[in-house]
Parts: structure tokens; C-alpha cells; sequence
């Protein structure tokens, strides 16, 4: 995709980022909560472009040699075209050389579509948390913890 452009996320970014988290992530997150994730120095978060405007994002964290994927989301229209993946592996790199051994990321049991995802980068179910969301209506209230160890 020759106009995709991915850069780091940036406070001015965050307006846009959060109506995009509000669409399709629940329970989805503030502003307020964005503006606080971005602030501390261990976060990291690129954002993905189409035409100069924002249709992705993914926010990681790493703490000594531990990482997590705190949120990941595409724009319904841009799914499906590898934008996901491009924005995994490219926070991914960063927290190899941040100095991560390993990475995880908490996921809804009925998210086929980001387990897929997922599981193309080596990340395995290593628990079950029952009744982690709270109840939504097609969503499972169960989140699977997956993890990613670098080799
Ligand atoms: C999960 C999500 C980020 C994936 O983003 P994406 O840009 O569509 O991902 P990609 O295009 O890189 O595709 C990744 C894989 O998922 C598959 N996929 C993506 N959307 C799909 C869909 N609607 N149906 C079936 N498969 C789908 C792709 O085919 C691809 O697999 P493949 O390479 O074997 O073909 C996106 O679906 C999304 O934002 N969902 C809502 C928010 C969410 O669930 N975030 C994850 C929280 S952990």
C-alpha cells in the first residue's frame, strides 16, 4: 500500500485515536486514559496513515525485559489489508530493542480475528482469565493471556 505511513504516535493524535478506539473496542478507553499511557517513558505507540489520516494505532509497554500490547485497533474500512499486521511487527522491533525478552497481550476469547493475528507472531495462550470483561452482548466475558517469547 503505497500510501500507508506508519510513525510514532503523538500527543496530537490522541483525539482522533480515541474516536477510532470508541468504535470498535469495548470497554474502549479516554482520552484522559491515552493522554496518561503516552505520557510515561516506558509506553510506546505508532499510528498508522492513509492520506494523512489516522486508521490505526497499537500501544505497547516494557518494563526491564517484560513487554505488553496494551491496545491494538484498525478502522473497519482499512481491515484485512495487513495494517494490523504491519503495526505489530514494527512495535514488536521496538521492543527487542528496547531489550524485551518476552511480550504479552491480553485478549477477548472471541477475538478470532486478533488471535489470528497474533498467533502468526508466535504468541501462545498461556492463561484463561473467566469473567475479566464485563458482559457485552457477542463477547466473551473471558480474556485468554497470550505470550510472545523471543528466541
Ligand atoms: C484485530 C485487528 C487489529 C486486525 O487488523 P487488520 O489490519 O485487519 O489485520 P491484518 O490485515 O494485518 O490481518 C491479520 C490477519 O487477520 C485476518 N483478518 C483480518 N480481518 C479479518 C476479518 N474481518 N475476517 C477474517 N479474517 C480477518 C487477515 O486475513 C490476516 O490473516 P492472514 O494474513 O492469514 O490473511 C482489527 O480486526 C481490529 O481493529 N479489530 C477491532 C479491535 C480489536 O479487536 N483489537 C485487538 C484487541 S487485542
Amino acid at each position: 500500500m503505497d500510501n500507508l505511513e506508519i510513525i510514532p504516535l503523538q500527543p496530537a493524535h490522541l483525539e482522533e485515536a480515541t474516536q477510532i478506539h470508541q468504535q470498535y473496542l469495548s470497554p474502549s478507553w479516554s482520552l484522559a486514559n491515552f493522554k496518561e499511557t503516552l505520557e510515561c517513558s516506558r509506553s510506546c505507540g505508532f499510528a498508522a496513515f492513509i492520506d494523512k489520516r489516522i486508521i490505526g494505532f497499537i500501544i505497547g509497554r516494557t518494563i526491564d525485559c517484560e513487554a505488553e500490547i496494551l491496545t491494538l485497533v484498525v478502522s473497519l474500512q482499512w481491515q484485512k489489508c495487513g495494517i494490523g499486521n504491519n503495526l505489530v511487527r514494527i512495535l514488536l522491533d521496538t521492543i527487542r530493542l528496547r531489550g524485551g525478552d518476552r511480550v504479552f497481550i491480553e485478549v477477548n476469547a472471541n477475538n478470532q480475528i486478533a488471535r489470528k493475528l497474533y498467533n502468526k507472531f508466535d504468541f501462545r495462550v498461556i492463561s484463561e482469565r473467566p469473567n475479566y470483561y464485563p458482559p457485552i452482548p457477542g463477547f466473551s466475558r473471558t480474556a485468554l493471556v497470550l505470550e510472545k517469547i523471543f528466541l
